[in-house]
């Protein structure tokens, strides 16, 4: 029986940048015609955003927020290390990358053997974090007998997934997977693992309509919702199969969600500014005290509000550690109004 190791990251798209461009989503959104008069005066902001606001300002909040990401990343990179994995599978949402108009799978299994990725190339030539080339090639292995092996299971164990043997995404893996890979590769030692990318349509009634972003505030997108992504339980579910699926094959395997929880630019109620924070405090107590069942039961409607829909790439991570029966040794979530979105990091033991 192999080994599993359960870990979750973020993947988020500002700290692949330099600090002060950190904040560079809400300062859009506070752009947005969209958004309220009253609402781009920070002074209407609730009092934590403020005071963050103002430390940004003086230029001490990313800094100290890039520091906590980047210690969180090192505490999983350390279990990884540990582990020393066959392959790595991540979790991941698609944001207008592999899946567009011509088609969206709800999941899909990249059974691949090597991928390159231009990971800057979206930035439209602003800095990175770490002063490389824009057009910089990431080559990421990947493990396509695993892939195969995953989607046979899958589609035998009753889960009809989508599989792709190439990215079609012109810039190569998805931010939500190669974003991940470079954090845990901070500091560019490298990362030895065959990588094995499972999209999740976390975005579903926002795929194309918002461009999995922020077309709805840019007014290029529609108010018309897609059809919704998959149930947090049905994640839950795929994510117990793929526990089982690996539990029985001769590879030991990290499974790891990337995502990020509360967005701010998908949080209508907040007008699309800052995160729902106590929607994230409450599924981090769920994390913390093992009450991961719990998550089958979240309504695509609650995460919608919330703006939590990229939670669905830890669903199913919640699956599979309840699965094997496996609860976090270590968990944190770091809170943020003005950085996009609060992010989770754990480790499951
Ligand atoms: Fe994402």
């Amino acid at each position: 029986m192999a080994d599993i190791l359960g870990l979750g990251v973020t993947h988020s798209p500002p700290l692949l940048g330099v600090d002060e461009s950190m904040a560079g989503i809400v300062t859009r959104v506070v752009q947005s015609p969209r958004t309220p008069l009253p609402m781009r005066d920070p002074a209407n902001w609730p009092l934590p955003m403020q005071h963050e606001w103002a430390e940004h300002q003086a230029g001490r909040a990313a800094p100290a927020h890039r520091a906590r990401l980047v210690q969180a990343f090192s505490a999983v990179r350390e279990a990884l290390d540990r582990f020393n994995p066959d392959v790595v599978l991540i979790w991941g949402d698609d944001q207008y990358e592999n899946f567009r108009e011509d088609g969206v799978s709800q999941f899909c299994v990249f059974a691949t053997d090597a991928i390159e990725s231009r990971p800057f190339a979206r930035m439209r030539g602003s800095p990175n974090a770490w002063g490389e080339p824009a057009d910089r090639v990431v080559h990421t292995a990947g493990h396509r007998a695993a892939g195969r092996y995953l989607a046979t299971s899958l589609i035998e164990q009753g889960f009809d997934v989508s599989y792709a043997y190439a990215m079609r995404h012109e810039t190569g893996l998805p931010h939500a997977f190669i974003n991940a890979l470079l954090f845990l590769d901070y500091d560019r030692r490298g990362l030895p693992w065959p990588v094995l990318p499972f999209h999740v349509n976390c975005y579903g009634t926002s795929t194309i309509s918002k461009r999995g972003a922020f077309a709805h505030l840019d007014g290029t997108g529609s108010d018309e919702p897609d059809p919704p992504g998959p149930t947090a339980a049905r994640c839950f579910a795929i994510g117990r199969a793929t526990a089982r699926a690996f539990a029985a094959s001769p590879w030991r395997v990290a499974l790891v969600a990337s995502s990020s929880w509360s967005h701010g630019f998908l949080v209508g109620k907040n007008h699309y500014l800052y995160p729902d924070i106590a929607a994230d405090r409450a599924r981090f107590e769920e994390l913390r005290d093992g009450q991961l069942e719990r998550w089958k039961e979240l309504t695509t409607a609650e995460l919608e509000e919330a703006g939590q829909q990229e939670l669905l790439n830890w669903a199913c991570l919640a699956g599979a550690m309840t699965e094997l029966g496996q609860r976090p040794v270590w968990a944190e979530l770091v809170e943020t109004y003005i950085f996009a979105a609060c992010k989770c990091f754990a480790v499951f033991g």
